[in-house]
């Protein structure tokens, strides 16, 4: 359904170019998930809203390929991508947005706002379309009566996604959408959102820098680091045997029932994105760093399915993209 191929956003900061995203690869199936993981900084928003192309107006550059059942809408002209896709085929739940809700409306008003604007639906309809969507995500129909204040942090995201889901998309693009709540409320919007996956088909890019969460959910895993997808592959093995030095790191710095009792940690701080390390931009912090990763960027290794960009994955058995 959607194809990444080597996207790059840079953003124009004082003078300076933030290399935010720098030739991501993706793709996400029908009806999948995929999860889209690194620490902070690394990218997650900027290439989620890449794909929905709501980025800030200070990108400097825009590249790559975005395609949507094969069209790419990364080159579309922006009006008709406004009008035929966004929100219509693709929505995002933002980072952060549990409290951008307007504290004057009521919430189904507000969720239910895109189908009057977009479709120029009635308001009657379009409360009535809001009542259906609030049932799916879990929500009493009534709530969408409420006033914000009214609503405690985990129905307000359960709106959230209420409103992502009003205009019945096919791939939504969820941007830490639990990170705010606590555990046991994060556990009911997994849930819900599992179900939302298995019952309507929904096609999922889930941005989180949780491991643990996104292994709940995600049918594939890409693990961003500095810019870049560092390894790619079915979650299943990237969780049980990961290749890259950074997410066998991330791994065993995520606290598990039956791990070790004292958590590993990655040494140093994520680099800077307007002066990335050169070759392998992990290698001041990796533990396995030789003299080539310092000078030499390593491509994408294709090793069981799994894509890996480190060079201890050189082979001549291994394909290279
Ligand atoms: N509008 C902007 N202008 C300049 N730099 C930006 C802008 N937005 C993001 N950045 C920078 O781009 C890089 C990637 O940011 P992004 O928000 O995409 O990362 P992230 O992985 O989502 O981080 P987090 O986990 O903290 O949400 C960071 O270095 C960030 O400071
Ligand atoms: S390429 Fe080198 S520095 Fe980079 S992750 Fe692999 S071993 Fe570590
Ligand atoms: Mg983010």
């Amino acid at each position: 359904m959607l194809n990444v191929v080597n996207l790059v956003v840079y953003y124009g900061l004082g003078g300076k170019v933030v290399k935010a995203v720098d030739g991501v690869d993706f793709s996400v199936g029908e009806g999948e998930a995929l999860g889209l993981v690194g620490e902070s900084g690394c990218g997650k928003t900027s290439t989620g809203l890449a794909v929905i192309r709501m980025l800030p107006p200070n990108v400097v550059k825009l590249g790559g390929k975005i395609l949507f059942e094969g069209i790419d809408i990364l080159s579309m002209n922006p009006k008709d991508f406004a009008k035929e896709y966004q929100w219509r085929k693709i929505s995002m739940v933002f980072q952060g947005a549990m409290n951008s809700f307007n504290p004057v409306l009521r919430v189904g008003l507000q969720v239910a706002e895109p189908l009057m604007v977009k479709e120029g639906v009635s308001k009657a309809e379009a409360l009535n379309r809001a009542r259906q969507v609030f049932r799916q995500v879990g929500l009493p129909p009534e709530y969408v009566d409420r006033y914000p204040h009214e609503l405690s942090g985990g129905m307000k995201q359960r709106a959230l996604v209420a409103m992502a889901l009003i205009m019945q998309p096919k791939l939504i693009i969820l941007d830490e959408p639990t990170s705010a709540l606590d555990v046991s409320i994060q556990t009911q919007i997994m849930n819900m959102l599992k179900r939302l996956k298995r019952e309507h088909g929904l096609s999922m890019i889930f941005i989180t820098h949780d491991l643990a969460l996104v292994s709940d959910i995600a049918d594939e895993i890409a693990v961003m680091y500095a810019g870049k997808v560092v390894e790619l592959g079915p979650s299943e093995k990237i969780l049980c045997t990961p290749l890259h030095p950074y997410s066998s790191k991330l791994l065993s710095s995520t606290p598990r029932l039956k791990g070790p009792r004292t958590l590993d940690y990655i040494p140093g701080a994520p680099p800077s994105l307007t002066d990335p390390p050169t070759g392998c931009r992990f290698h001041p912090r990796c533990h396995r760093v030789f003299e080539k990763c310092v000078t030499e960027e390593p491509p994408c290794f294709v090793q069981d399915g799994v894509g890996v960009r480190c060079w201890l994955y050189q082979s001549d058995e291994a394909g290279k993209t």
